[in-house]
């Protein structure tokens, strides 16, 4: 006879045999179906594309020949890179990226998920929530999101834009052959969000460097770092004995502490006038938080709006001022397409030193140059996605649960999609020659803005895939003045 304990040992031991032996046959499904998926270099046995340059230097992708990425990306719709033994899945394709995109709304926010690492800065804000409490807050926050919002901020904009170009005249006299724009930008961004989300004055680009920015900075900076040591990646506790974890709690709590500071000021003043809120003053993004309730009369948590905070100034200013670094880069690296922008501009405004609203509508050649910017430079690289119902296409099947992403770097220089991709031609956004291309073609919102700028020749751009594209060595700019 067996006693209990056998009996359990030997239940224990199948079921534990069971659980191996069907994630070992569902990995091998997987594998068999990623392995010939366009990749982006060499694989190691075992740190996969880990200890590859283009994971801390993406020139080798950025300055691949036309016909390297032909033969890398033609005729395929996914791409692979294998984070050691996770295949981090990637749409590179507009049939893909709209199969992703559509079938699941869903975030993989469990650990070893790429949202994982970001719990920790944004909670349980818009970018990182799921389910029923993404659906509630969001539709809470619907009049943040209203494009009218906008209007008013044009003021904001236009003071926030002098500062910076008197901050960069008076640079160039400190340092007449090139300024990094790096710092410089970062604070304006986050002068901008600050003023025009949570109405906080706090003369943020007088100076030279502020520490939110610095934190934010080292933040993305720290977190694409965990994923390269798998050990920091999939444990809290292991990366927090780390050097790098220790840091990265510093400027967490840091960040933290300034959200909940500017929270505690707003809460005060309407606290001390009351009449802040009563609905003839323009809200701002934190009045809408504060006052917003759902269908059953419920606000948000202290928490809830920390974490809304949290990741509105990241999202509003990471992503801003990586767009308009490229997109300087841009206009320094292509003298003709600044030209045609510059007299745009000139003709749009005429003699008014400060933009409005009305003008924005009519900078076309500007609005492609944006758009061909951040084709070649998405702010945002990735998004991710869990299943939630299987997806089949073209021959190619992952399960439910399967956690799949969309590259939008990848998408937006697709040689199948974008000939000559390399080229910077600001007229493929023309109407008429988009009428052919699919709208999930161009994805950096992923789906559902009398100085001439000159390129400082002997510095070589290194960027760098982060929680935004970021250089790794400062965009270095030369401005000349008009
Ligand atoms: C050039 C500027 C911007 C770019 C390229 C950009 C890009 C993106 C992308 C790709 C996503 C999807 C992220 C994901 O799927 O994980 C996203 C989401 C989001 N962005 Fe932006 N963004 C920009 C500016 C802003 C600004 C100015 C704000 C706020 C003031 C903002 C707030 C958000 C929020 C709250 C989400 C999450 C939305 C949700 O899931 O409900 N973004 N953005």
């Amino acid at each position: 006879m067996y006693s209990l304990m056998q009996i359990l040992f030997a239940v224990m031991s199948g079921y534990v045999l069971w659980v191996v032996v069907t994630k070992l046959w569902r990995y091998n499904a997987l594998y068999q179906t990623v392995r010939n998926f366009a990749n982006p270099a060499p694989v190691h046995w075992f740190w996969g594309h880990l200890n590859a340059t283009f994971m801390t230097d993406m020139r080798p992708l950025i300055n691949m020949s036309d016909t390297e990425v032909y033969r890398m990306h033609h005729n395929t719709k996914w791409a692979i890179t294998w984070l050691g033994f996770l295949a981090l899945i990637q749409a590179n394709h507009p049939d893909s990226a709209k199969a992703v995109l559509k079938l699941s709304d869903h975030k993989p926010t469990g650990p070893g998920h790429l949202y994982n690492i970001l719990t920790s800065f944004l909670g349980e804000g818009l970018i990182n929530s799921n389910g029923a409490k993404w659906k509630r807050n969001r539709k809470m926050l619907t009049p943040a999101f209203h494009f009218d919002i906008l209007r008013p901020y044009v003021r904001i904009y236009n003071e926030a834009a002098d500062i910076t170009l008197e901050k960069i005249a008076r640079l160039m006299k400190e340092s007449p052959k090139s300024i990094d724009i790096t710092d410089v930008l970062n604070l304006a961004t986050l002068d901008v969000i600050l003023r025009c989300a949570l109405s906080y004055q706090g003369r943020i680009q007088e100076q030279e460097k502020h520490p939110y920015a610095t934190a934010v900075y080292r933040i993305g900076l720290l977190m694409i770092r965990r994923l390269m040591y798998p050990w920091h990646f999939l444990s809290w506790t292991l990366y927090m004995m780390s050097d790098d974890g220790k840091e990265y709690k510093r400027h967490l709590d840091y960040v933290h502490g300034f959200a909940d500071d500017i929270i505690a000021k707003r809460r005060k003043a309407v606290a001390d006038d009351p009449s802040l809120l009563d609905g003839k003053h323009r809200l701002d993004f934190l009045d809408i938080l504060m006052t917003a309730r759902d269908e059953s009369g419920v606000g948000l948590t202290d928490q809830e709006i920390r974490d809304e905070v949290d990741t509105f100034m990241f999202a509003g200013n990471d992503t801003t001022s990586t767009a308009l670094k490229w997109a300087i880069y841009n206009l320094g690296k292509y003298p003709d397409e600044q030209t045609k922008v510059y007299h745009e501009v000139c003709d749009v405004m005429g003699d008014r030193p400060t933009v409005e609203w009305e003008d924005l509508g009519k900078l076309q050649k500007l609005t492609l140059f944006m758009k061909e910017s951040m084709r070649l430079f998405p702010p945002v690289t990735i998004t991710s996605r869990v299943l939630s119902e299987p997806l089949q296409l073209d021959g190619v099947y992952f399960p439910t649960g399967t956690s799949v992403s969309v590259n939008f770097f990848y998408l937006h220089r697709h040689p199948d999609i974008y000939p000559d991709h390399s080229v910077f031609r600001p007229e493929r956004f023309l109407p008429e020659n988009m009428e052919d291309r699919d709208p999930y073609a161009f994805l950096p919102f992923s789906a559902g803005l009398r100085f001439r700028i000159m390129l400082d020749e002997d510095h070589e751009v290194i960027p760098l895939y982060e929680l935004t594209f970021r250089s790794k060595n400062g965009i270095h700019i030369r401005f000349d003045e008009r």
